[in-house]
């Protein structure tokens, strides 16, 4: 299995820190943001990673992790021209992945422990997609999960009045066929490709498994939630927790 990291965007909600810099850059625990997600899958068998980036701040991104010895990985980079969404930035991977299943972590989430169970159970499961859900107090602002105790029924982005408190966090297995479903995906309201329509695909055809993240689990997006980060990883000193 490949690794897919997600560092492009913009970062708008945290101006003026990302004004000159990528928010995957910024400061987390010992770390900059994007270190984390490496370990992460490195931590689950992992070791063919590509990072995708913006124009902008690639240079950066490469003067910081290099060709990705010292994390025990090789690192391939790809440049997304303009924060199309994360579904757009995926589509960039498939040369990349070149017929493997991969794993997708979006750059700025942060895993108080590894990842490697879910890893280790899409690699047991024969096909379709995997994704991870968290209990969260303010789903608004998250893609929704709506639940029954078999199965996700269906993914929400954002949305007003949430069927759940069970948010899709930013970790996603797919199969090669993932590409073929962005390519069917349509523009959201907002003007994205949205990686929530791209899972609904599989929920149609019954396709889609989850787990339930195990121990704290943030984004970095927000001021709060890059508190809540640094709240996580300030003390582990660069140490992916079993
Ligand atoms: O963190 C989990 C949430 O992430 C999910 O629950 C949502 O379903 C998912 O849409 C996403 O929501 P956000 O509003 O937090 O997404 P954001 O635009 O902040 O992008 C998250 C990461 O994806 C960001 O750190 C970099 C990457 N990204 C995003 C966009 C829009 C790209 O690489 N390229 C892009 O064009």
């Amino acid at each position: 299995m490949k690794g897919v990291i997600l560092a492009g965007g913009l970062g708008t909600r945290l101006h003026p820190l990302t004004r000159a810099t990528n928010k995957h850059l910024l400061p987390v625990g010992r770390e900059p943001m994007v270190y984390h997600p490496i370990r992460q899958l490195v931590s689950a068998g992992i070791q063919d990673v590509l990072v995708i980036t913006s124009t902008d701040h690639m240079g950066d991104v490469v003067r910081c992790l290099g060709p990705g010895t010292e994390f025990g990985c090789s690192i391939t980079y790809r440049v997304q021209e303009s924060a199309g969404g994360i579904a757009q930035a995926l589509a960039l991977a498939e040369g990349f992945a070149g017929g493997e299943r991969i794993c997708v972590l979006l750059g700025d989430n942060v895993f108080e422990y590894s990842i490697r169970p879910y890893v280790d159970a899409f690699r047991a499961q024969a096909k379709g997609a995997r994704v991870l859900l968290k209990e969260v107090g303010d789903p608004t602002r998250y893609g929704v999960a709506a639940l029954d105790e078999r199965q996700v029924l269906s993914i929400e982005e954002k949305p007003s009045e949430p069927k759940s408190n069970y948010a899709v966090v930013g970790f996603y297995c797919y199969g090669s066929d993932v590409f073929d479903v962005i390519r069917q995906t349509r523009p959201s309201a907002r003007g994205e490709l949205e990686i929530t329509g791209v899972n609904n695909v599989y929920i149609e055809r019954g396709d889609l498994e989850y787990d339930v993240c195990r121990g704290r689990w943030t984004d970095a997006g927000t001021f709060d939630s890059l508190a809540e980060a640094n709240a996580i990883l300030g003390p582990l000193e660069n140490v992916i927790r079993e």
